[in-house]
């Protein structure tokens, strides 16, 4: 439906936007007790100290701690918490730094790292003592990334450590990809932000088993099986629920949920069927609606009336905006969310995959 300039449902929908934008961009510094930096330098100090201290990546903002330092990360799980067997990525500056950390670079590993690092992806390898067993939850493999954003490298760079970074959020929650939504979470609970860009791919990194031949992936990201095949034709998908478990513990939790029930649907008409438009003037309904967001690639004919609303142009756009669209619609304390599933090319499978785990229920 087009709206029309001066109508009521036009100026419905703009006071929406308005709500969503004010609610995106609250600025909350004022009130924090987590330390907000803009200095690497700075940041570093506090991680050499021991300290949590989340930074931006092009995925999702890591929460960095010393990944050689047992009491630190104890308090990282503690202040995510994350159920401690589940394995944290270490992070490097430079790929040549590996020897840090793995005891082997597989020659796969080698060439997935010569083609896609620094970048958004994760090599598992045969891990070093150096690096402390509450990192990799009692495994002997690692998992290893040099992230994209010079901002990141630059710090870890500073600290001179391998730093152990998850996801910036509460355990379950949607990842963080701004500082704010970083500092609504875990305010208080981490001693650092350091500020920056926004998360250009907005899902997490690609994890690739490098260990055990033929390679493996763990869990899709912005790199894609075929990406991977392009290099190692041989990569396979994780196979059935057991396997999945036993190769990547980080599967058998929660993951991505928003507070809204997330239904999945395929096309918008989905949408349409559920409140025909014959009913849609009646209170109930006008009231359902005004509880439920959609957010898909194709447009509703009645945007106004919902809740909260996103149009993607592209399944890369819907990837980075869907976290935020998710804790934009708990803020507004929408009830449901309808997401639709994208096309499984490029970026399309990790994003369904996101969407999959976000509607299973806890
Ligand atoms: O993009 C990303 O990967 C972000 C940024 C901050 O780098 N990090 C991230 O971390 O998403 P986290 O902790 O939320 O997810 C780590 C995933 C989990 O699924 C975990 O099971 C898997 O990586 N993982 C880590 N080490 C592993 C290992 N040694 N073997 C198998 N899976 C591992
Ligand atoms: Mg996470």
């Amino acid at each position: 439906m087009e709206l029309q300039p001066g109508s009521i449902q036009q100026a419905r929908a703009e006071r929406r936007i308005a709500a969503t934008q004010s609610l995106l961009h609250q600025d909350r510094s004022a009130h924090v007790k987590t330390q907000v930096f803009d200095d690497v330098i700075e940041a570093a100090a506090l991680l050499r100290r021991g300290g949590l201290v989340a930074f931006p990546t092009e995925t999702v903002f890591g929460l960095g701690v010393d990944a050689t330092n047992s009491a630190a990360i104890k308090r990282l799980f503690e202040a995510k918490g994350r159920p401690s067997d589940n394995p944290l990525i270490v992070h490097l500056a430079e790929v040549g730094d590996w020897q840090l950390v793995a005891s082997e670079l597989p020659e796969v590993a080698a060439k997935f790292l010569a083609r896609f690092a620094p970048g958004p992806l994760t090599v598992v390898l045969p891990k070093k003592p150096i690096i402390a067993s509450e990192v990799t939850a009692g495994l002997d493999t690692v998992g290893v990334r040099i992230p994209a954003y010079a901002v990141a490298r630059k710090l870890i760079a500073a600290t001179g450590l391998p730093i152990a970074a998850p996801s910036a959020n509460l355990s379950g929650r949607p990842s963080g990809t701004t500082w704010q939504s970083v500092l609504e979470d875990l305010d208080g609970r981490i001693d650092g932000i350091l500020r920056g860009d926004t998360s250009d791919i907005g899902i997490e990194s690609t994890v690739v088993d490098c260990v055990s031949w033929p390679p493996c992936l763990l869990r899709p990201g912005a790199i894609s099986l075929e990406d991977l095949r392009s290099i190692a034709p041989e990569t396979v998908p994780l196979n059935g629920a057991v396997e999945a478990m036993v190769n990547s513990p980080g599967l058998r939790h929660a993951h991505y949920q928003p507070q809204a029930r997330l239904h999945l649907i395929h096309h918008v008409h989905e949408l349409e069927e559920l409140w025909p438009e014959a009913d849609r003037h009646t209170s109930q309904i006008e009231c359902d609606w005004a509880k439920s967001a959609y957010c898909g690639l194709e447009e509703p004919s009645f945007v106004n009336e919902l809740g909260a609303c996103r149009v993607f142009s592209s399944s890369l756009h819907y990837a980075r905006e869907l976290y935020e669209f998710f804790r934009v619609v708990d803020r507004l304390g929408v009830r449901q969310i309808y997401c639709q599933m994208v096309p499984s090319e490029g970026i399309g499978s990790a994003l369904n995959d996101r969407l999959v785990r976000a509607a299973k229920p806890t």
